[in-house]
């Protein structure tokens, strides 16, 4: 029997968002069907009570779950006598010979999952070119995550109208979908010939640009200002996924490389121009820039110490949801603002919450959460202007780089040049403490 793709219901279990938005997508999109997302054991058990609703196809990522999900599912299915097709990626003790089940290793390409699983379901490309969808097609809003950037434009429908809501080339912000949830929308539209490549994007674009041997360095301070806010606004919501950190890390190489190829921090500065709406991704490469350099010429200042510095460069104020909340930099000028008390508290400890997310997360520079609560000069991250003289020399570091990039920023909004001698003046004046004065002959060595 050949089955009406518009009519397939298929069931995914899993629980990480990013991969519940990759495969759903797909899913929905090569597969035609409607997909019903569930997380956890009991869930699955709780959906195949329900009389009223047939899948057809039951797909799960093993790798998602500490335990051996595949193999448990599959009792639960013979038990019940249900002979719906499963499909496993990733490791599991469940046999080759298992009724009904379709094992994948978990390196093949999700296309070489979904042909199979068209094929088992009946579904033959001709059906899929001959099925009209009009002229949009519908994504649920639940499937997109933040920090996605679009690959086509992205439509909310209005009666009968479509009004466009993401344009090709911007990033999806939280807050935006945040706003659409509330307000009820529950799907976004795609024009029905740009879907298939929509859903390709989502999953590599960014790990492809910037694995392009041919990318100028100039490309390569914008292609990796994306990522930097992919992976803010990524974190921001579902916290560091290996996902995330994956982009992260694609990030910081891209940056070490940007610092190494630039001559001078005035021609780096020059292309960050164009970057004028990411403040926090432009203050976080200059003060890599800065610091890098700066640690080249302290004894110090090995390789493994100008890794983690660009890390802390990156992750540092990764608990700042808003750009120009980075700006500030001083107790006495947050006091002195007009925000509220909660957002205040916010900026406050800033230092102190990017710490805990960050030592959350495996696979870090050693010591680097405590380095993140430091970037302010006090020891337990609360304040902004508090300095210790008890913190780490790479915190200390940290804070003169980040000074020298503000003046750097200043100048360029100003249009002036920057003054050399004067920033040296300026930093060495207000960081007249032993922390920072064993670091003040370097700074005589910086490229403008
Ligand atoms: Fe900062
Ligand atoms: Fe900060």
């Amino acid at each position: 029997m050949i089955l009406d793709p518009t009519n397939l219901s298929i069931l995914l279990i899993e629980h990480r968002e990013e991969y519940r938005a990759v495969y759903g997508l797909n899913l929905i999109v090569y597969l035609d069907s409607k997909v019903t997302v569930v997380s956890t054991k009991n869930d699955v058990v709780k959906e195949l009570k329900d009389k009223n609703q047939q899948y057809n196809l039951i797909f799960l990522d093993n790798d998602a779950y500490t335990g051996d999900m595949a193999l448990d599912l599959y009792k639960l299915l013979s038990e019940k006598n249900l002979n719906i097709p499963f499909y496993v990626v990733g490791k599991t003790k469940l046999g080759l010979n298992a009724d009904h089940v379709y094992k994948f290793d978990k390196s093949l390409e999700l296309k070489y999952i979904l042909g199979p699983m068209a094929e088992g379901l009946n579904i033959t490309a001709k059906m899929m070119a001959l099925k009209s969808h009009g002229p949009y097609f519908s994504m649920p809003i639940d499937f997109l995550i933040p920090g996605w950037q679009c690959s086509a434009d992205l439509f909310i429908s209005i009666g009968d109208a479509y009004k466009l809501m993401f344009k090709v080339g911007d990033i999806i912000l939280n807050d935006e979908l945040e706003f659409m949830t509330k307000s009820g929308i529950k799907h976004l539209f795609v024009d029905s010939t740009k879907r298939l490549k929509f859903v390709n994007s989502l999953t590599n674009e960014i790990f492809a640009k910037l694995n392009d041997p041919d990318l100028t360095k100039e490309d390569r301070v914008h292609v990796t200002a994306k990522g930097y806010q992919m992976v803010m606004e990524q974190a921001r919501r579902l916290g560091i996924t290996q996902t995330t950190l994956d982009i992260a890390n694609e990030c910081i190489s891209s940056m070490k490389n940007i610092v190494e190829v630039f001559d001078n921090l005035n021609d780096l500065l020059a292309e960050l121009i164009k970057e004028d709406g990411s403040y926090r991704y432009k203050h976080s490469l200059l003060c890599s820039y800065v610091g890098i350099h700066l640690l080249k010429k302290l004894s110090w200042g090995s390789k493994e110490e100008q890794d983690k510095f660009i890390f802390l460069c990156f992750f540092h104020d990764i608990a700042l949801p808003r750009d120009d909340w980075a700006r500030i930099h001083h107790d006495e000028d947050l006091k002195g603002s007009s925000l509220t008390d909660d957002e205040k508290e916010i900026i406050s400890s800033h230092a102190s919450a990017a710490s805990k997310i960050i030592s959350k997360v495996n696979k870090i520079p050693f010591g680097i959460d405590l380095i993140i609560k430091q970037h302010h000069g006090s020891k337990n991250g609360k304040g902004l202007s508090k300095i210790s003289n008890e913190i780490s020399p790479l915190a200390a570091l940290f804070i003169l780089a980040e000074e020298w990039t503000s003046y750097a920023i200043q100048s360029q909004e100003n249009q002036e040049k920057l003054d050399k001698k004067k920033v040296i003046q300026k930093i060495t004046i207000k960081y007249d403490f032993p922390v920072f004065k064993k670091l003040f002959p370097a700074l005589h060595s910086l490229e403008l």
